[in-house]
């Protein structure tokens, strides 16, 4: 059997985040399903031995960090699940998924007829899920258009190219995205976004205020226990290498209020809601990292 090569550098978190929301679906009380996150994590023989732990999944990971990571994909993964839901009944009709790694929202949800999802990442990570899809019998609940391209790059006009119509509703999500990038990219990610004439566009996405250092130190801190051989150097080594300051302030602030009515909330907060194990450390009240989950609707111009 041939061997599956997961793909390098930033690439790899999407894989790592898939890895880690696999066990949500087999809870008896799972907040959404994750067909092809298991399928993944139980390939975890065919990668590359040097490759094996970024499938280390979110609970019987043996490292507290990777565990943590775990609760935060699902609390996360529940957020913006409500949160689409709720502009497909508003009325959108196109979502793009910026930074869409293995997301299977195009399989997984169901979408109102004449949805179509733009996915948009590199050609890897479109071709490594699709090697994964092609292994399943998944079945796609809206129109996938997959667009290969860098967030700071042409993915505007590709999108236009691919059949986006930015005369009409949509909803963009960047969640897990903006943690790796600068400011700058942020801000012009949101002005692309913002560009056009839709009577209705919705954003979402999530990211720590903490800086790339403190990050750094934070997962050192927890990337292991006494009882238990670490797994996290995926994380600590592989991933947060790449971690960039992101927006910089809260979303409220960060949004430009003349243009966003935004709703923010927190991963402590929305874990609290849901009943989910929010560890301490992840509590800003406690001094820990803020991570925050948000949704904006633009404001009539
Ligand atoms: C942490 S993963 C999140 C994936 C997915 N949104 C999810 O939650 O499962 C981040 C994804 O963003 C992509 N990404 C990061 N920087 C990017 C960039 N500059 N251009 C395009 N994709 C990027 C990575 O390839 C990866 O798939």
């Amino acid at each position: 059997m041939s061997e599956l090569r997961i793909p390098g550098s930033i690439a790899s978190s999407g894989v790592a985040t898939a890895a880690m929301r696999a066990p949500e679906g087999t809870r008896p009380d799972a907040l959404f399903d994750a067909p092809l996150a298991r399928l993944l994590v139980s390939l975890r023989g065919e990668v590359p031995a040097d490759q094996r732990d970024y499938l280390a999944d979110g609970v019987s990971a043996t490292s507290p960090l990777t565990r943590m990571m775990g609760d935060y994909m699902a609390v996360r993964t529940h957020f913006f699940d409500t949160h689409l839901r709720a502009t497909a009944a508003a009325g959108s009709r196109q979502v793009v998924l910026l930074g869409s790694g293995l997301d299977v929202r195009a399989y997984r949800m169901p979408w109102p007829r004449g949805t179509r999802i733009f996915e948009i990442d590199s050609a890897e990570v479109h071709a490594f899920k699709d090697e994964l899809l092609a292994r399943t019998d998944l079945r796609p609940t809206a129109e996938r258009i997959k667009i290969s391209s860098d967030v700071t790059g042409e993915w505007r006009e590709m999108l236009a190219a691919a059949g986006f119509d930015n005369a009409r509703p949509s909803s963009w999500l960047l969640e897990g995205l903006l943690f790796y990038l600068d400011r700058q990219i942020c801000d012009d990610i949101v002005k692309g976004i913002a560009g056009g004439p839709a009577p209705m566009t919705w954003l979402a996405g999530d990211y720590a205020t903490s800086t790339p250092q403190e990050r750094a130190d934070f997962a050192a801190r927890n990337r292991t226990d006494d009882k238990a051989p670490d797994s996290a150097d995926i994380i600590t080594d592989g991933i947060l290498p790449h971690a960039a300051p992101g927006p910089g302030a809260p979303p409220a602030q960060w949004l430009s209020p003349a243009e966003w009515n935004v709703t923010e909330s927190t991963f402590v907060a929305h874990g609290t809601t849901l009943d989910r194990r929010v560890p301490d450390h992840w509590d800003s009240r406690r001094g820990g990292e803020s991570l925050w989950l948000f949704h904006a609707v633009q404001k009539a111009s």
